[in-house]
């Protein structure tokens, strides 16, 4: 079809889909070319069915990846039009993305373009300097383009009721010898494809921490190693929670943490209060919101790191057995 997209259009715009986050980095996505449309599916052979029973995660990463497909395109210049869940009949089918009147990028599609590489989930201790308000004002310009909301704890004692909430949550899961069985498992060798690899992981947890984090075999901590005494947390929610509102969740996502890397910050994401149902809730009620919380974040300025591993492009791709 000579108005829609090309198998080489979308092998490129692939290539930066798949530096989106994912729950283990699980990479629970694939794509493909359908009478010249993008479909973005979650890949029903990837699931965590003990961390991540309802598919909530896999569509929050395809969300992510999404995000940055419509940037890839926008700044090849063939920028789309979304349709999320478009077949009724299909609920694997996340998105299908169709050419749009080309135009010129954005400066900020360019800027948010630019970050993708350089983005990655930073688990180790962040300096104590705090993140400027136009950085905070930005966080949150990030969130409402994309219909969210994302709500900054302000204080500790905020942030400490949070943190309450936040480690009751993890206790539920730890307790889950299943769901400890996933986290394991997804725990690998710095040049495996997928998962975490252990020096991504993040410094062992230390009884003094305010905030929880997953294990993922990291080192133990270097004395004086301690986390910022005043994280800056931060809660992006939705308007509802339907496998579509967890898509355009993953949208927002991703465009925050683009946002932040643009803004020289690091982040990483604590989902444990997200998929505890009471934890949610508690959550939402604290913070007087309507709507869903479905993401936690940790953002302020760290170390430099490196981007995660991702599987080959051949291994997310359908595509028409008549087009290359
Ligand atoms: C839905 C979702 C939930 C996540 N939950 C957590 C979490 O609770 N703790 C954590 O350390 N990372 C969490 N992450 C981050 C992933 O582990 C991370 O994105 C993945 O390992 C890939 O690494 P990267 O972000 O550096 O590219 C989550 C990511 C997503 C998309």
């Amino acid at each position: 079809m000579e108005s829609g997209y090309t198998v080489e259009q979308l092998r490129v715009a692939a290539t930066d889909a798949v530096r989106a986050p994912s729950l283990h980095n699980i990479q629970p996505w694939r794509f493909r070319l359908r009478d010249g449309g993008i479909e973005v599916l979650v890949d029903a052979a990837r699931r965590l069915p003990a961390t991540d029973p309802s598919g909530w995660g896999a569509r929050v990463a395809c969300g992510a990846a999404l995000f940055n497909l419509r940037l890839a395109l926008a700044v090849a210049g063939a920028p789309a039009t979304v349709r999320l869940r478009p077949y009724p009949s299909q609920p694997d089918v996340v998105a299908r993305l169709t050419p749009d009147l080309p135009r010129r990028p954005t400066p900020a599609e360019q800027i948010l373009y630019a970050a993708i590489p350089r983005r990655f989930s930073n688990r180790a201790p962040f300096w104590p300097d705090p993140v400027p308000a136009d950085a905070r004002w930005r966080l949150g310009e990030a969130a409402r383009a994309e219909f969210c909301w994302l709500e900054l704890l302000i204080g500790i004692s905020a942030v400490n009721a949070f943190a309450e909430i936040a480690h009751g949550a993890h206790r539920v899961l730890e307790r889950d010898p299943a769901y400890r069985a996933e986290r394991e498992a997804w725990v690998r060798a710095a040049h495996a494809p997928d998962g975490v690899p252990a020096a991504a992981g993040g410094p062992h947890a230390e009884p003094q921490d305010l905030l929880p984090s997953r294990s993922f075999g990291g080192r133990p901590r270097s004395p004086g190693r301690d986390f910022e005494p005043e994280p800056l947390v931060a809660v992006l929610g939705s308007a509802g929670n339907t496998a579509v509102d967890q898509v355009v969740a993953g949208q927002a996502l991703q465009r925050v943490l683009l946002t932040a890397t643009d803004a020289g910050l690091s982040a990483s994401m604590l989902s444990q209060p997200v998929e505890v149902p009471s934890a949610r809730e508690q959550l939402r009620m604290s913070l007087g919101r309507f709507g869903t919380p479905q993401m936690v974040l940790r953002i302020g300025y760290g170390q430099p790191g490196r981007p995660t591993p991702r599987r080959r492009l051949d291994e997310v791709l359908d595509l028409p057995v008549h087009q290359g």
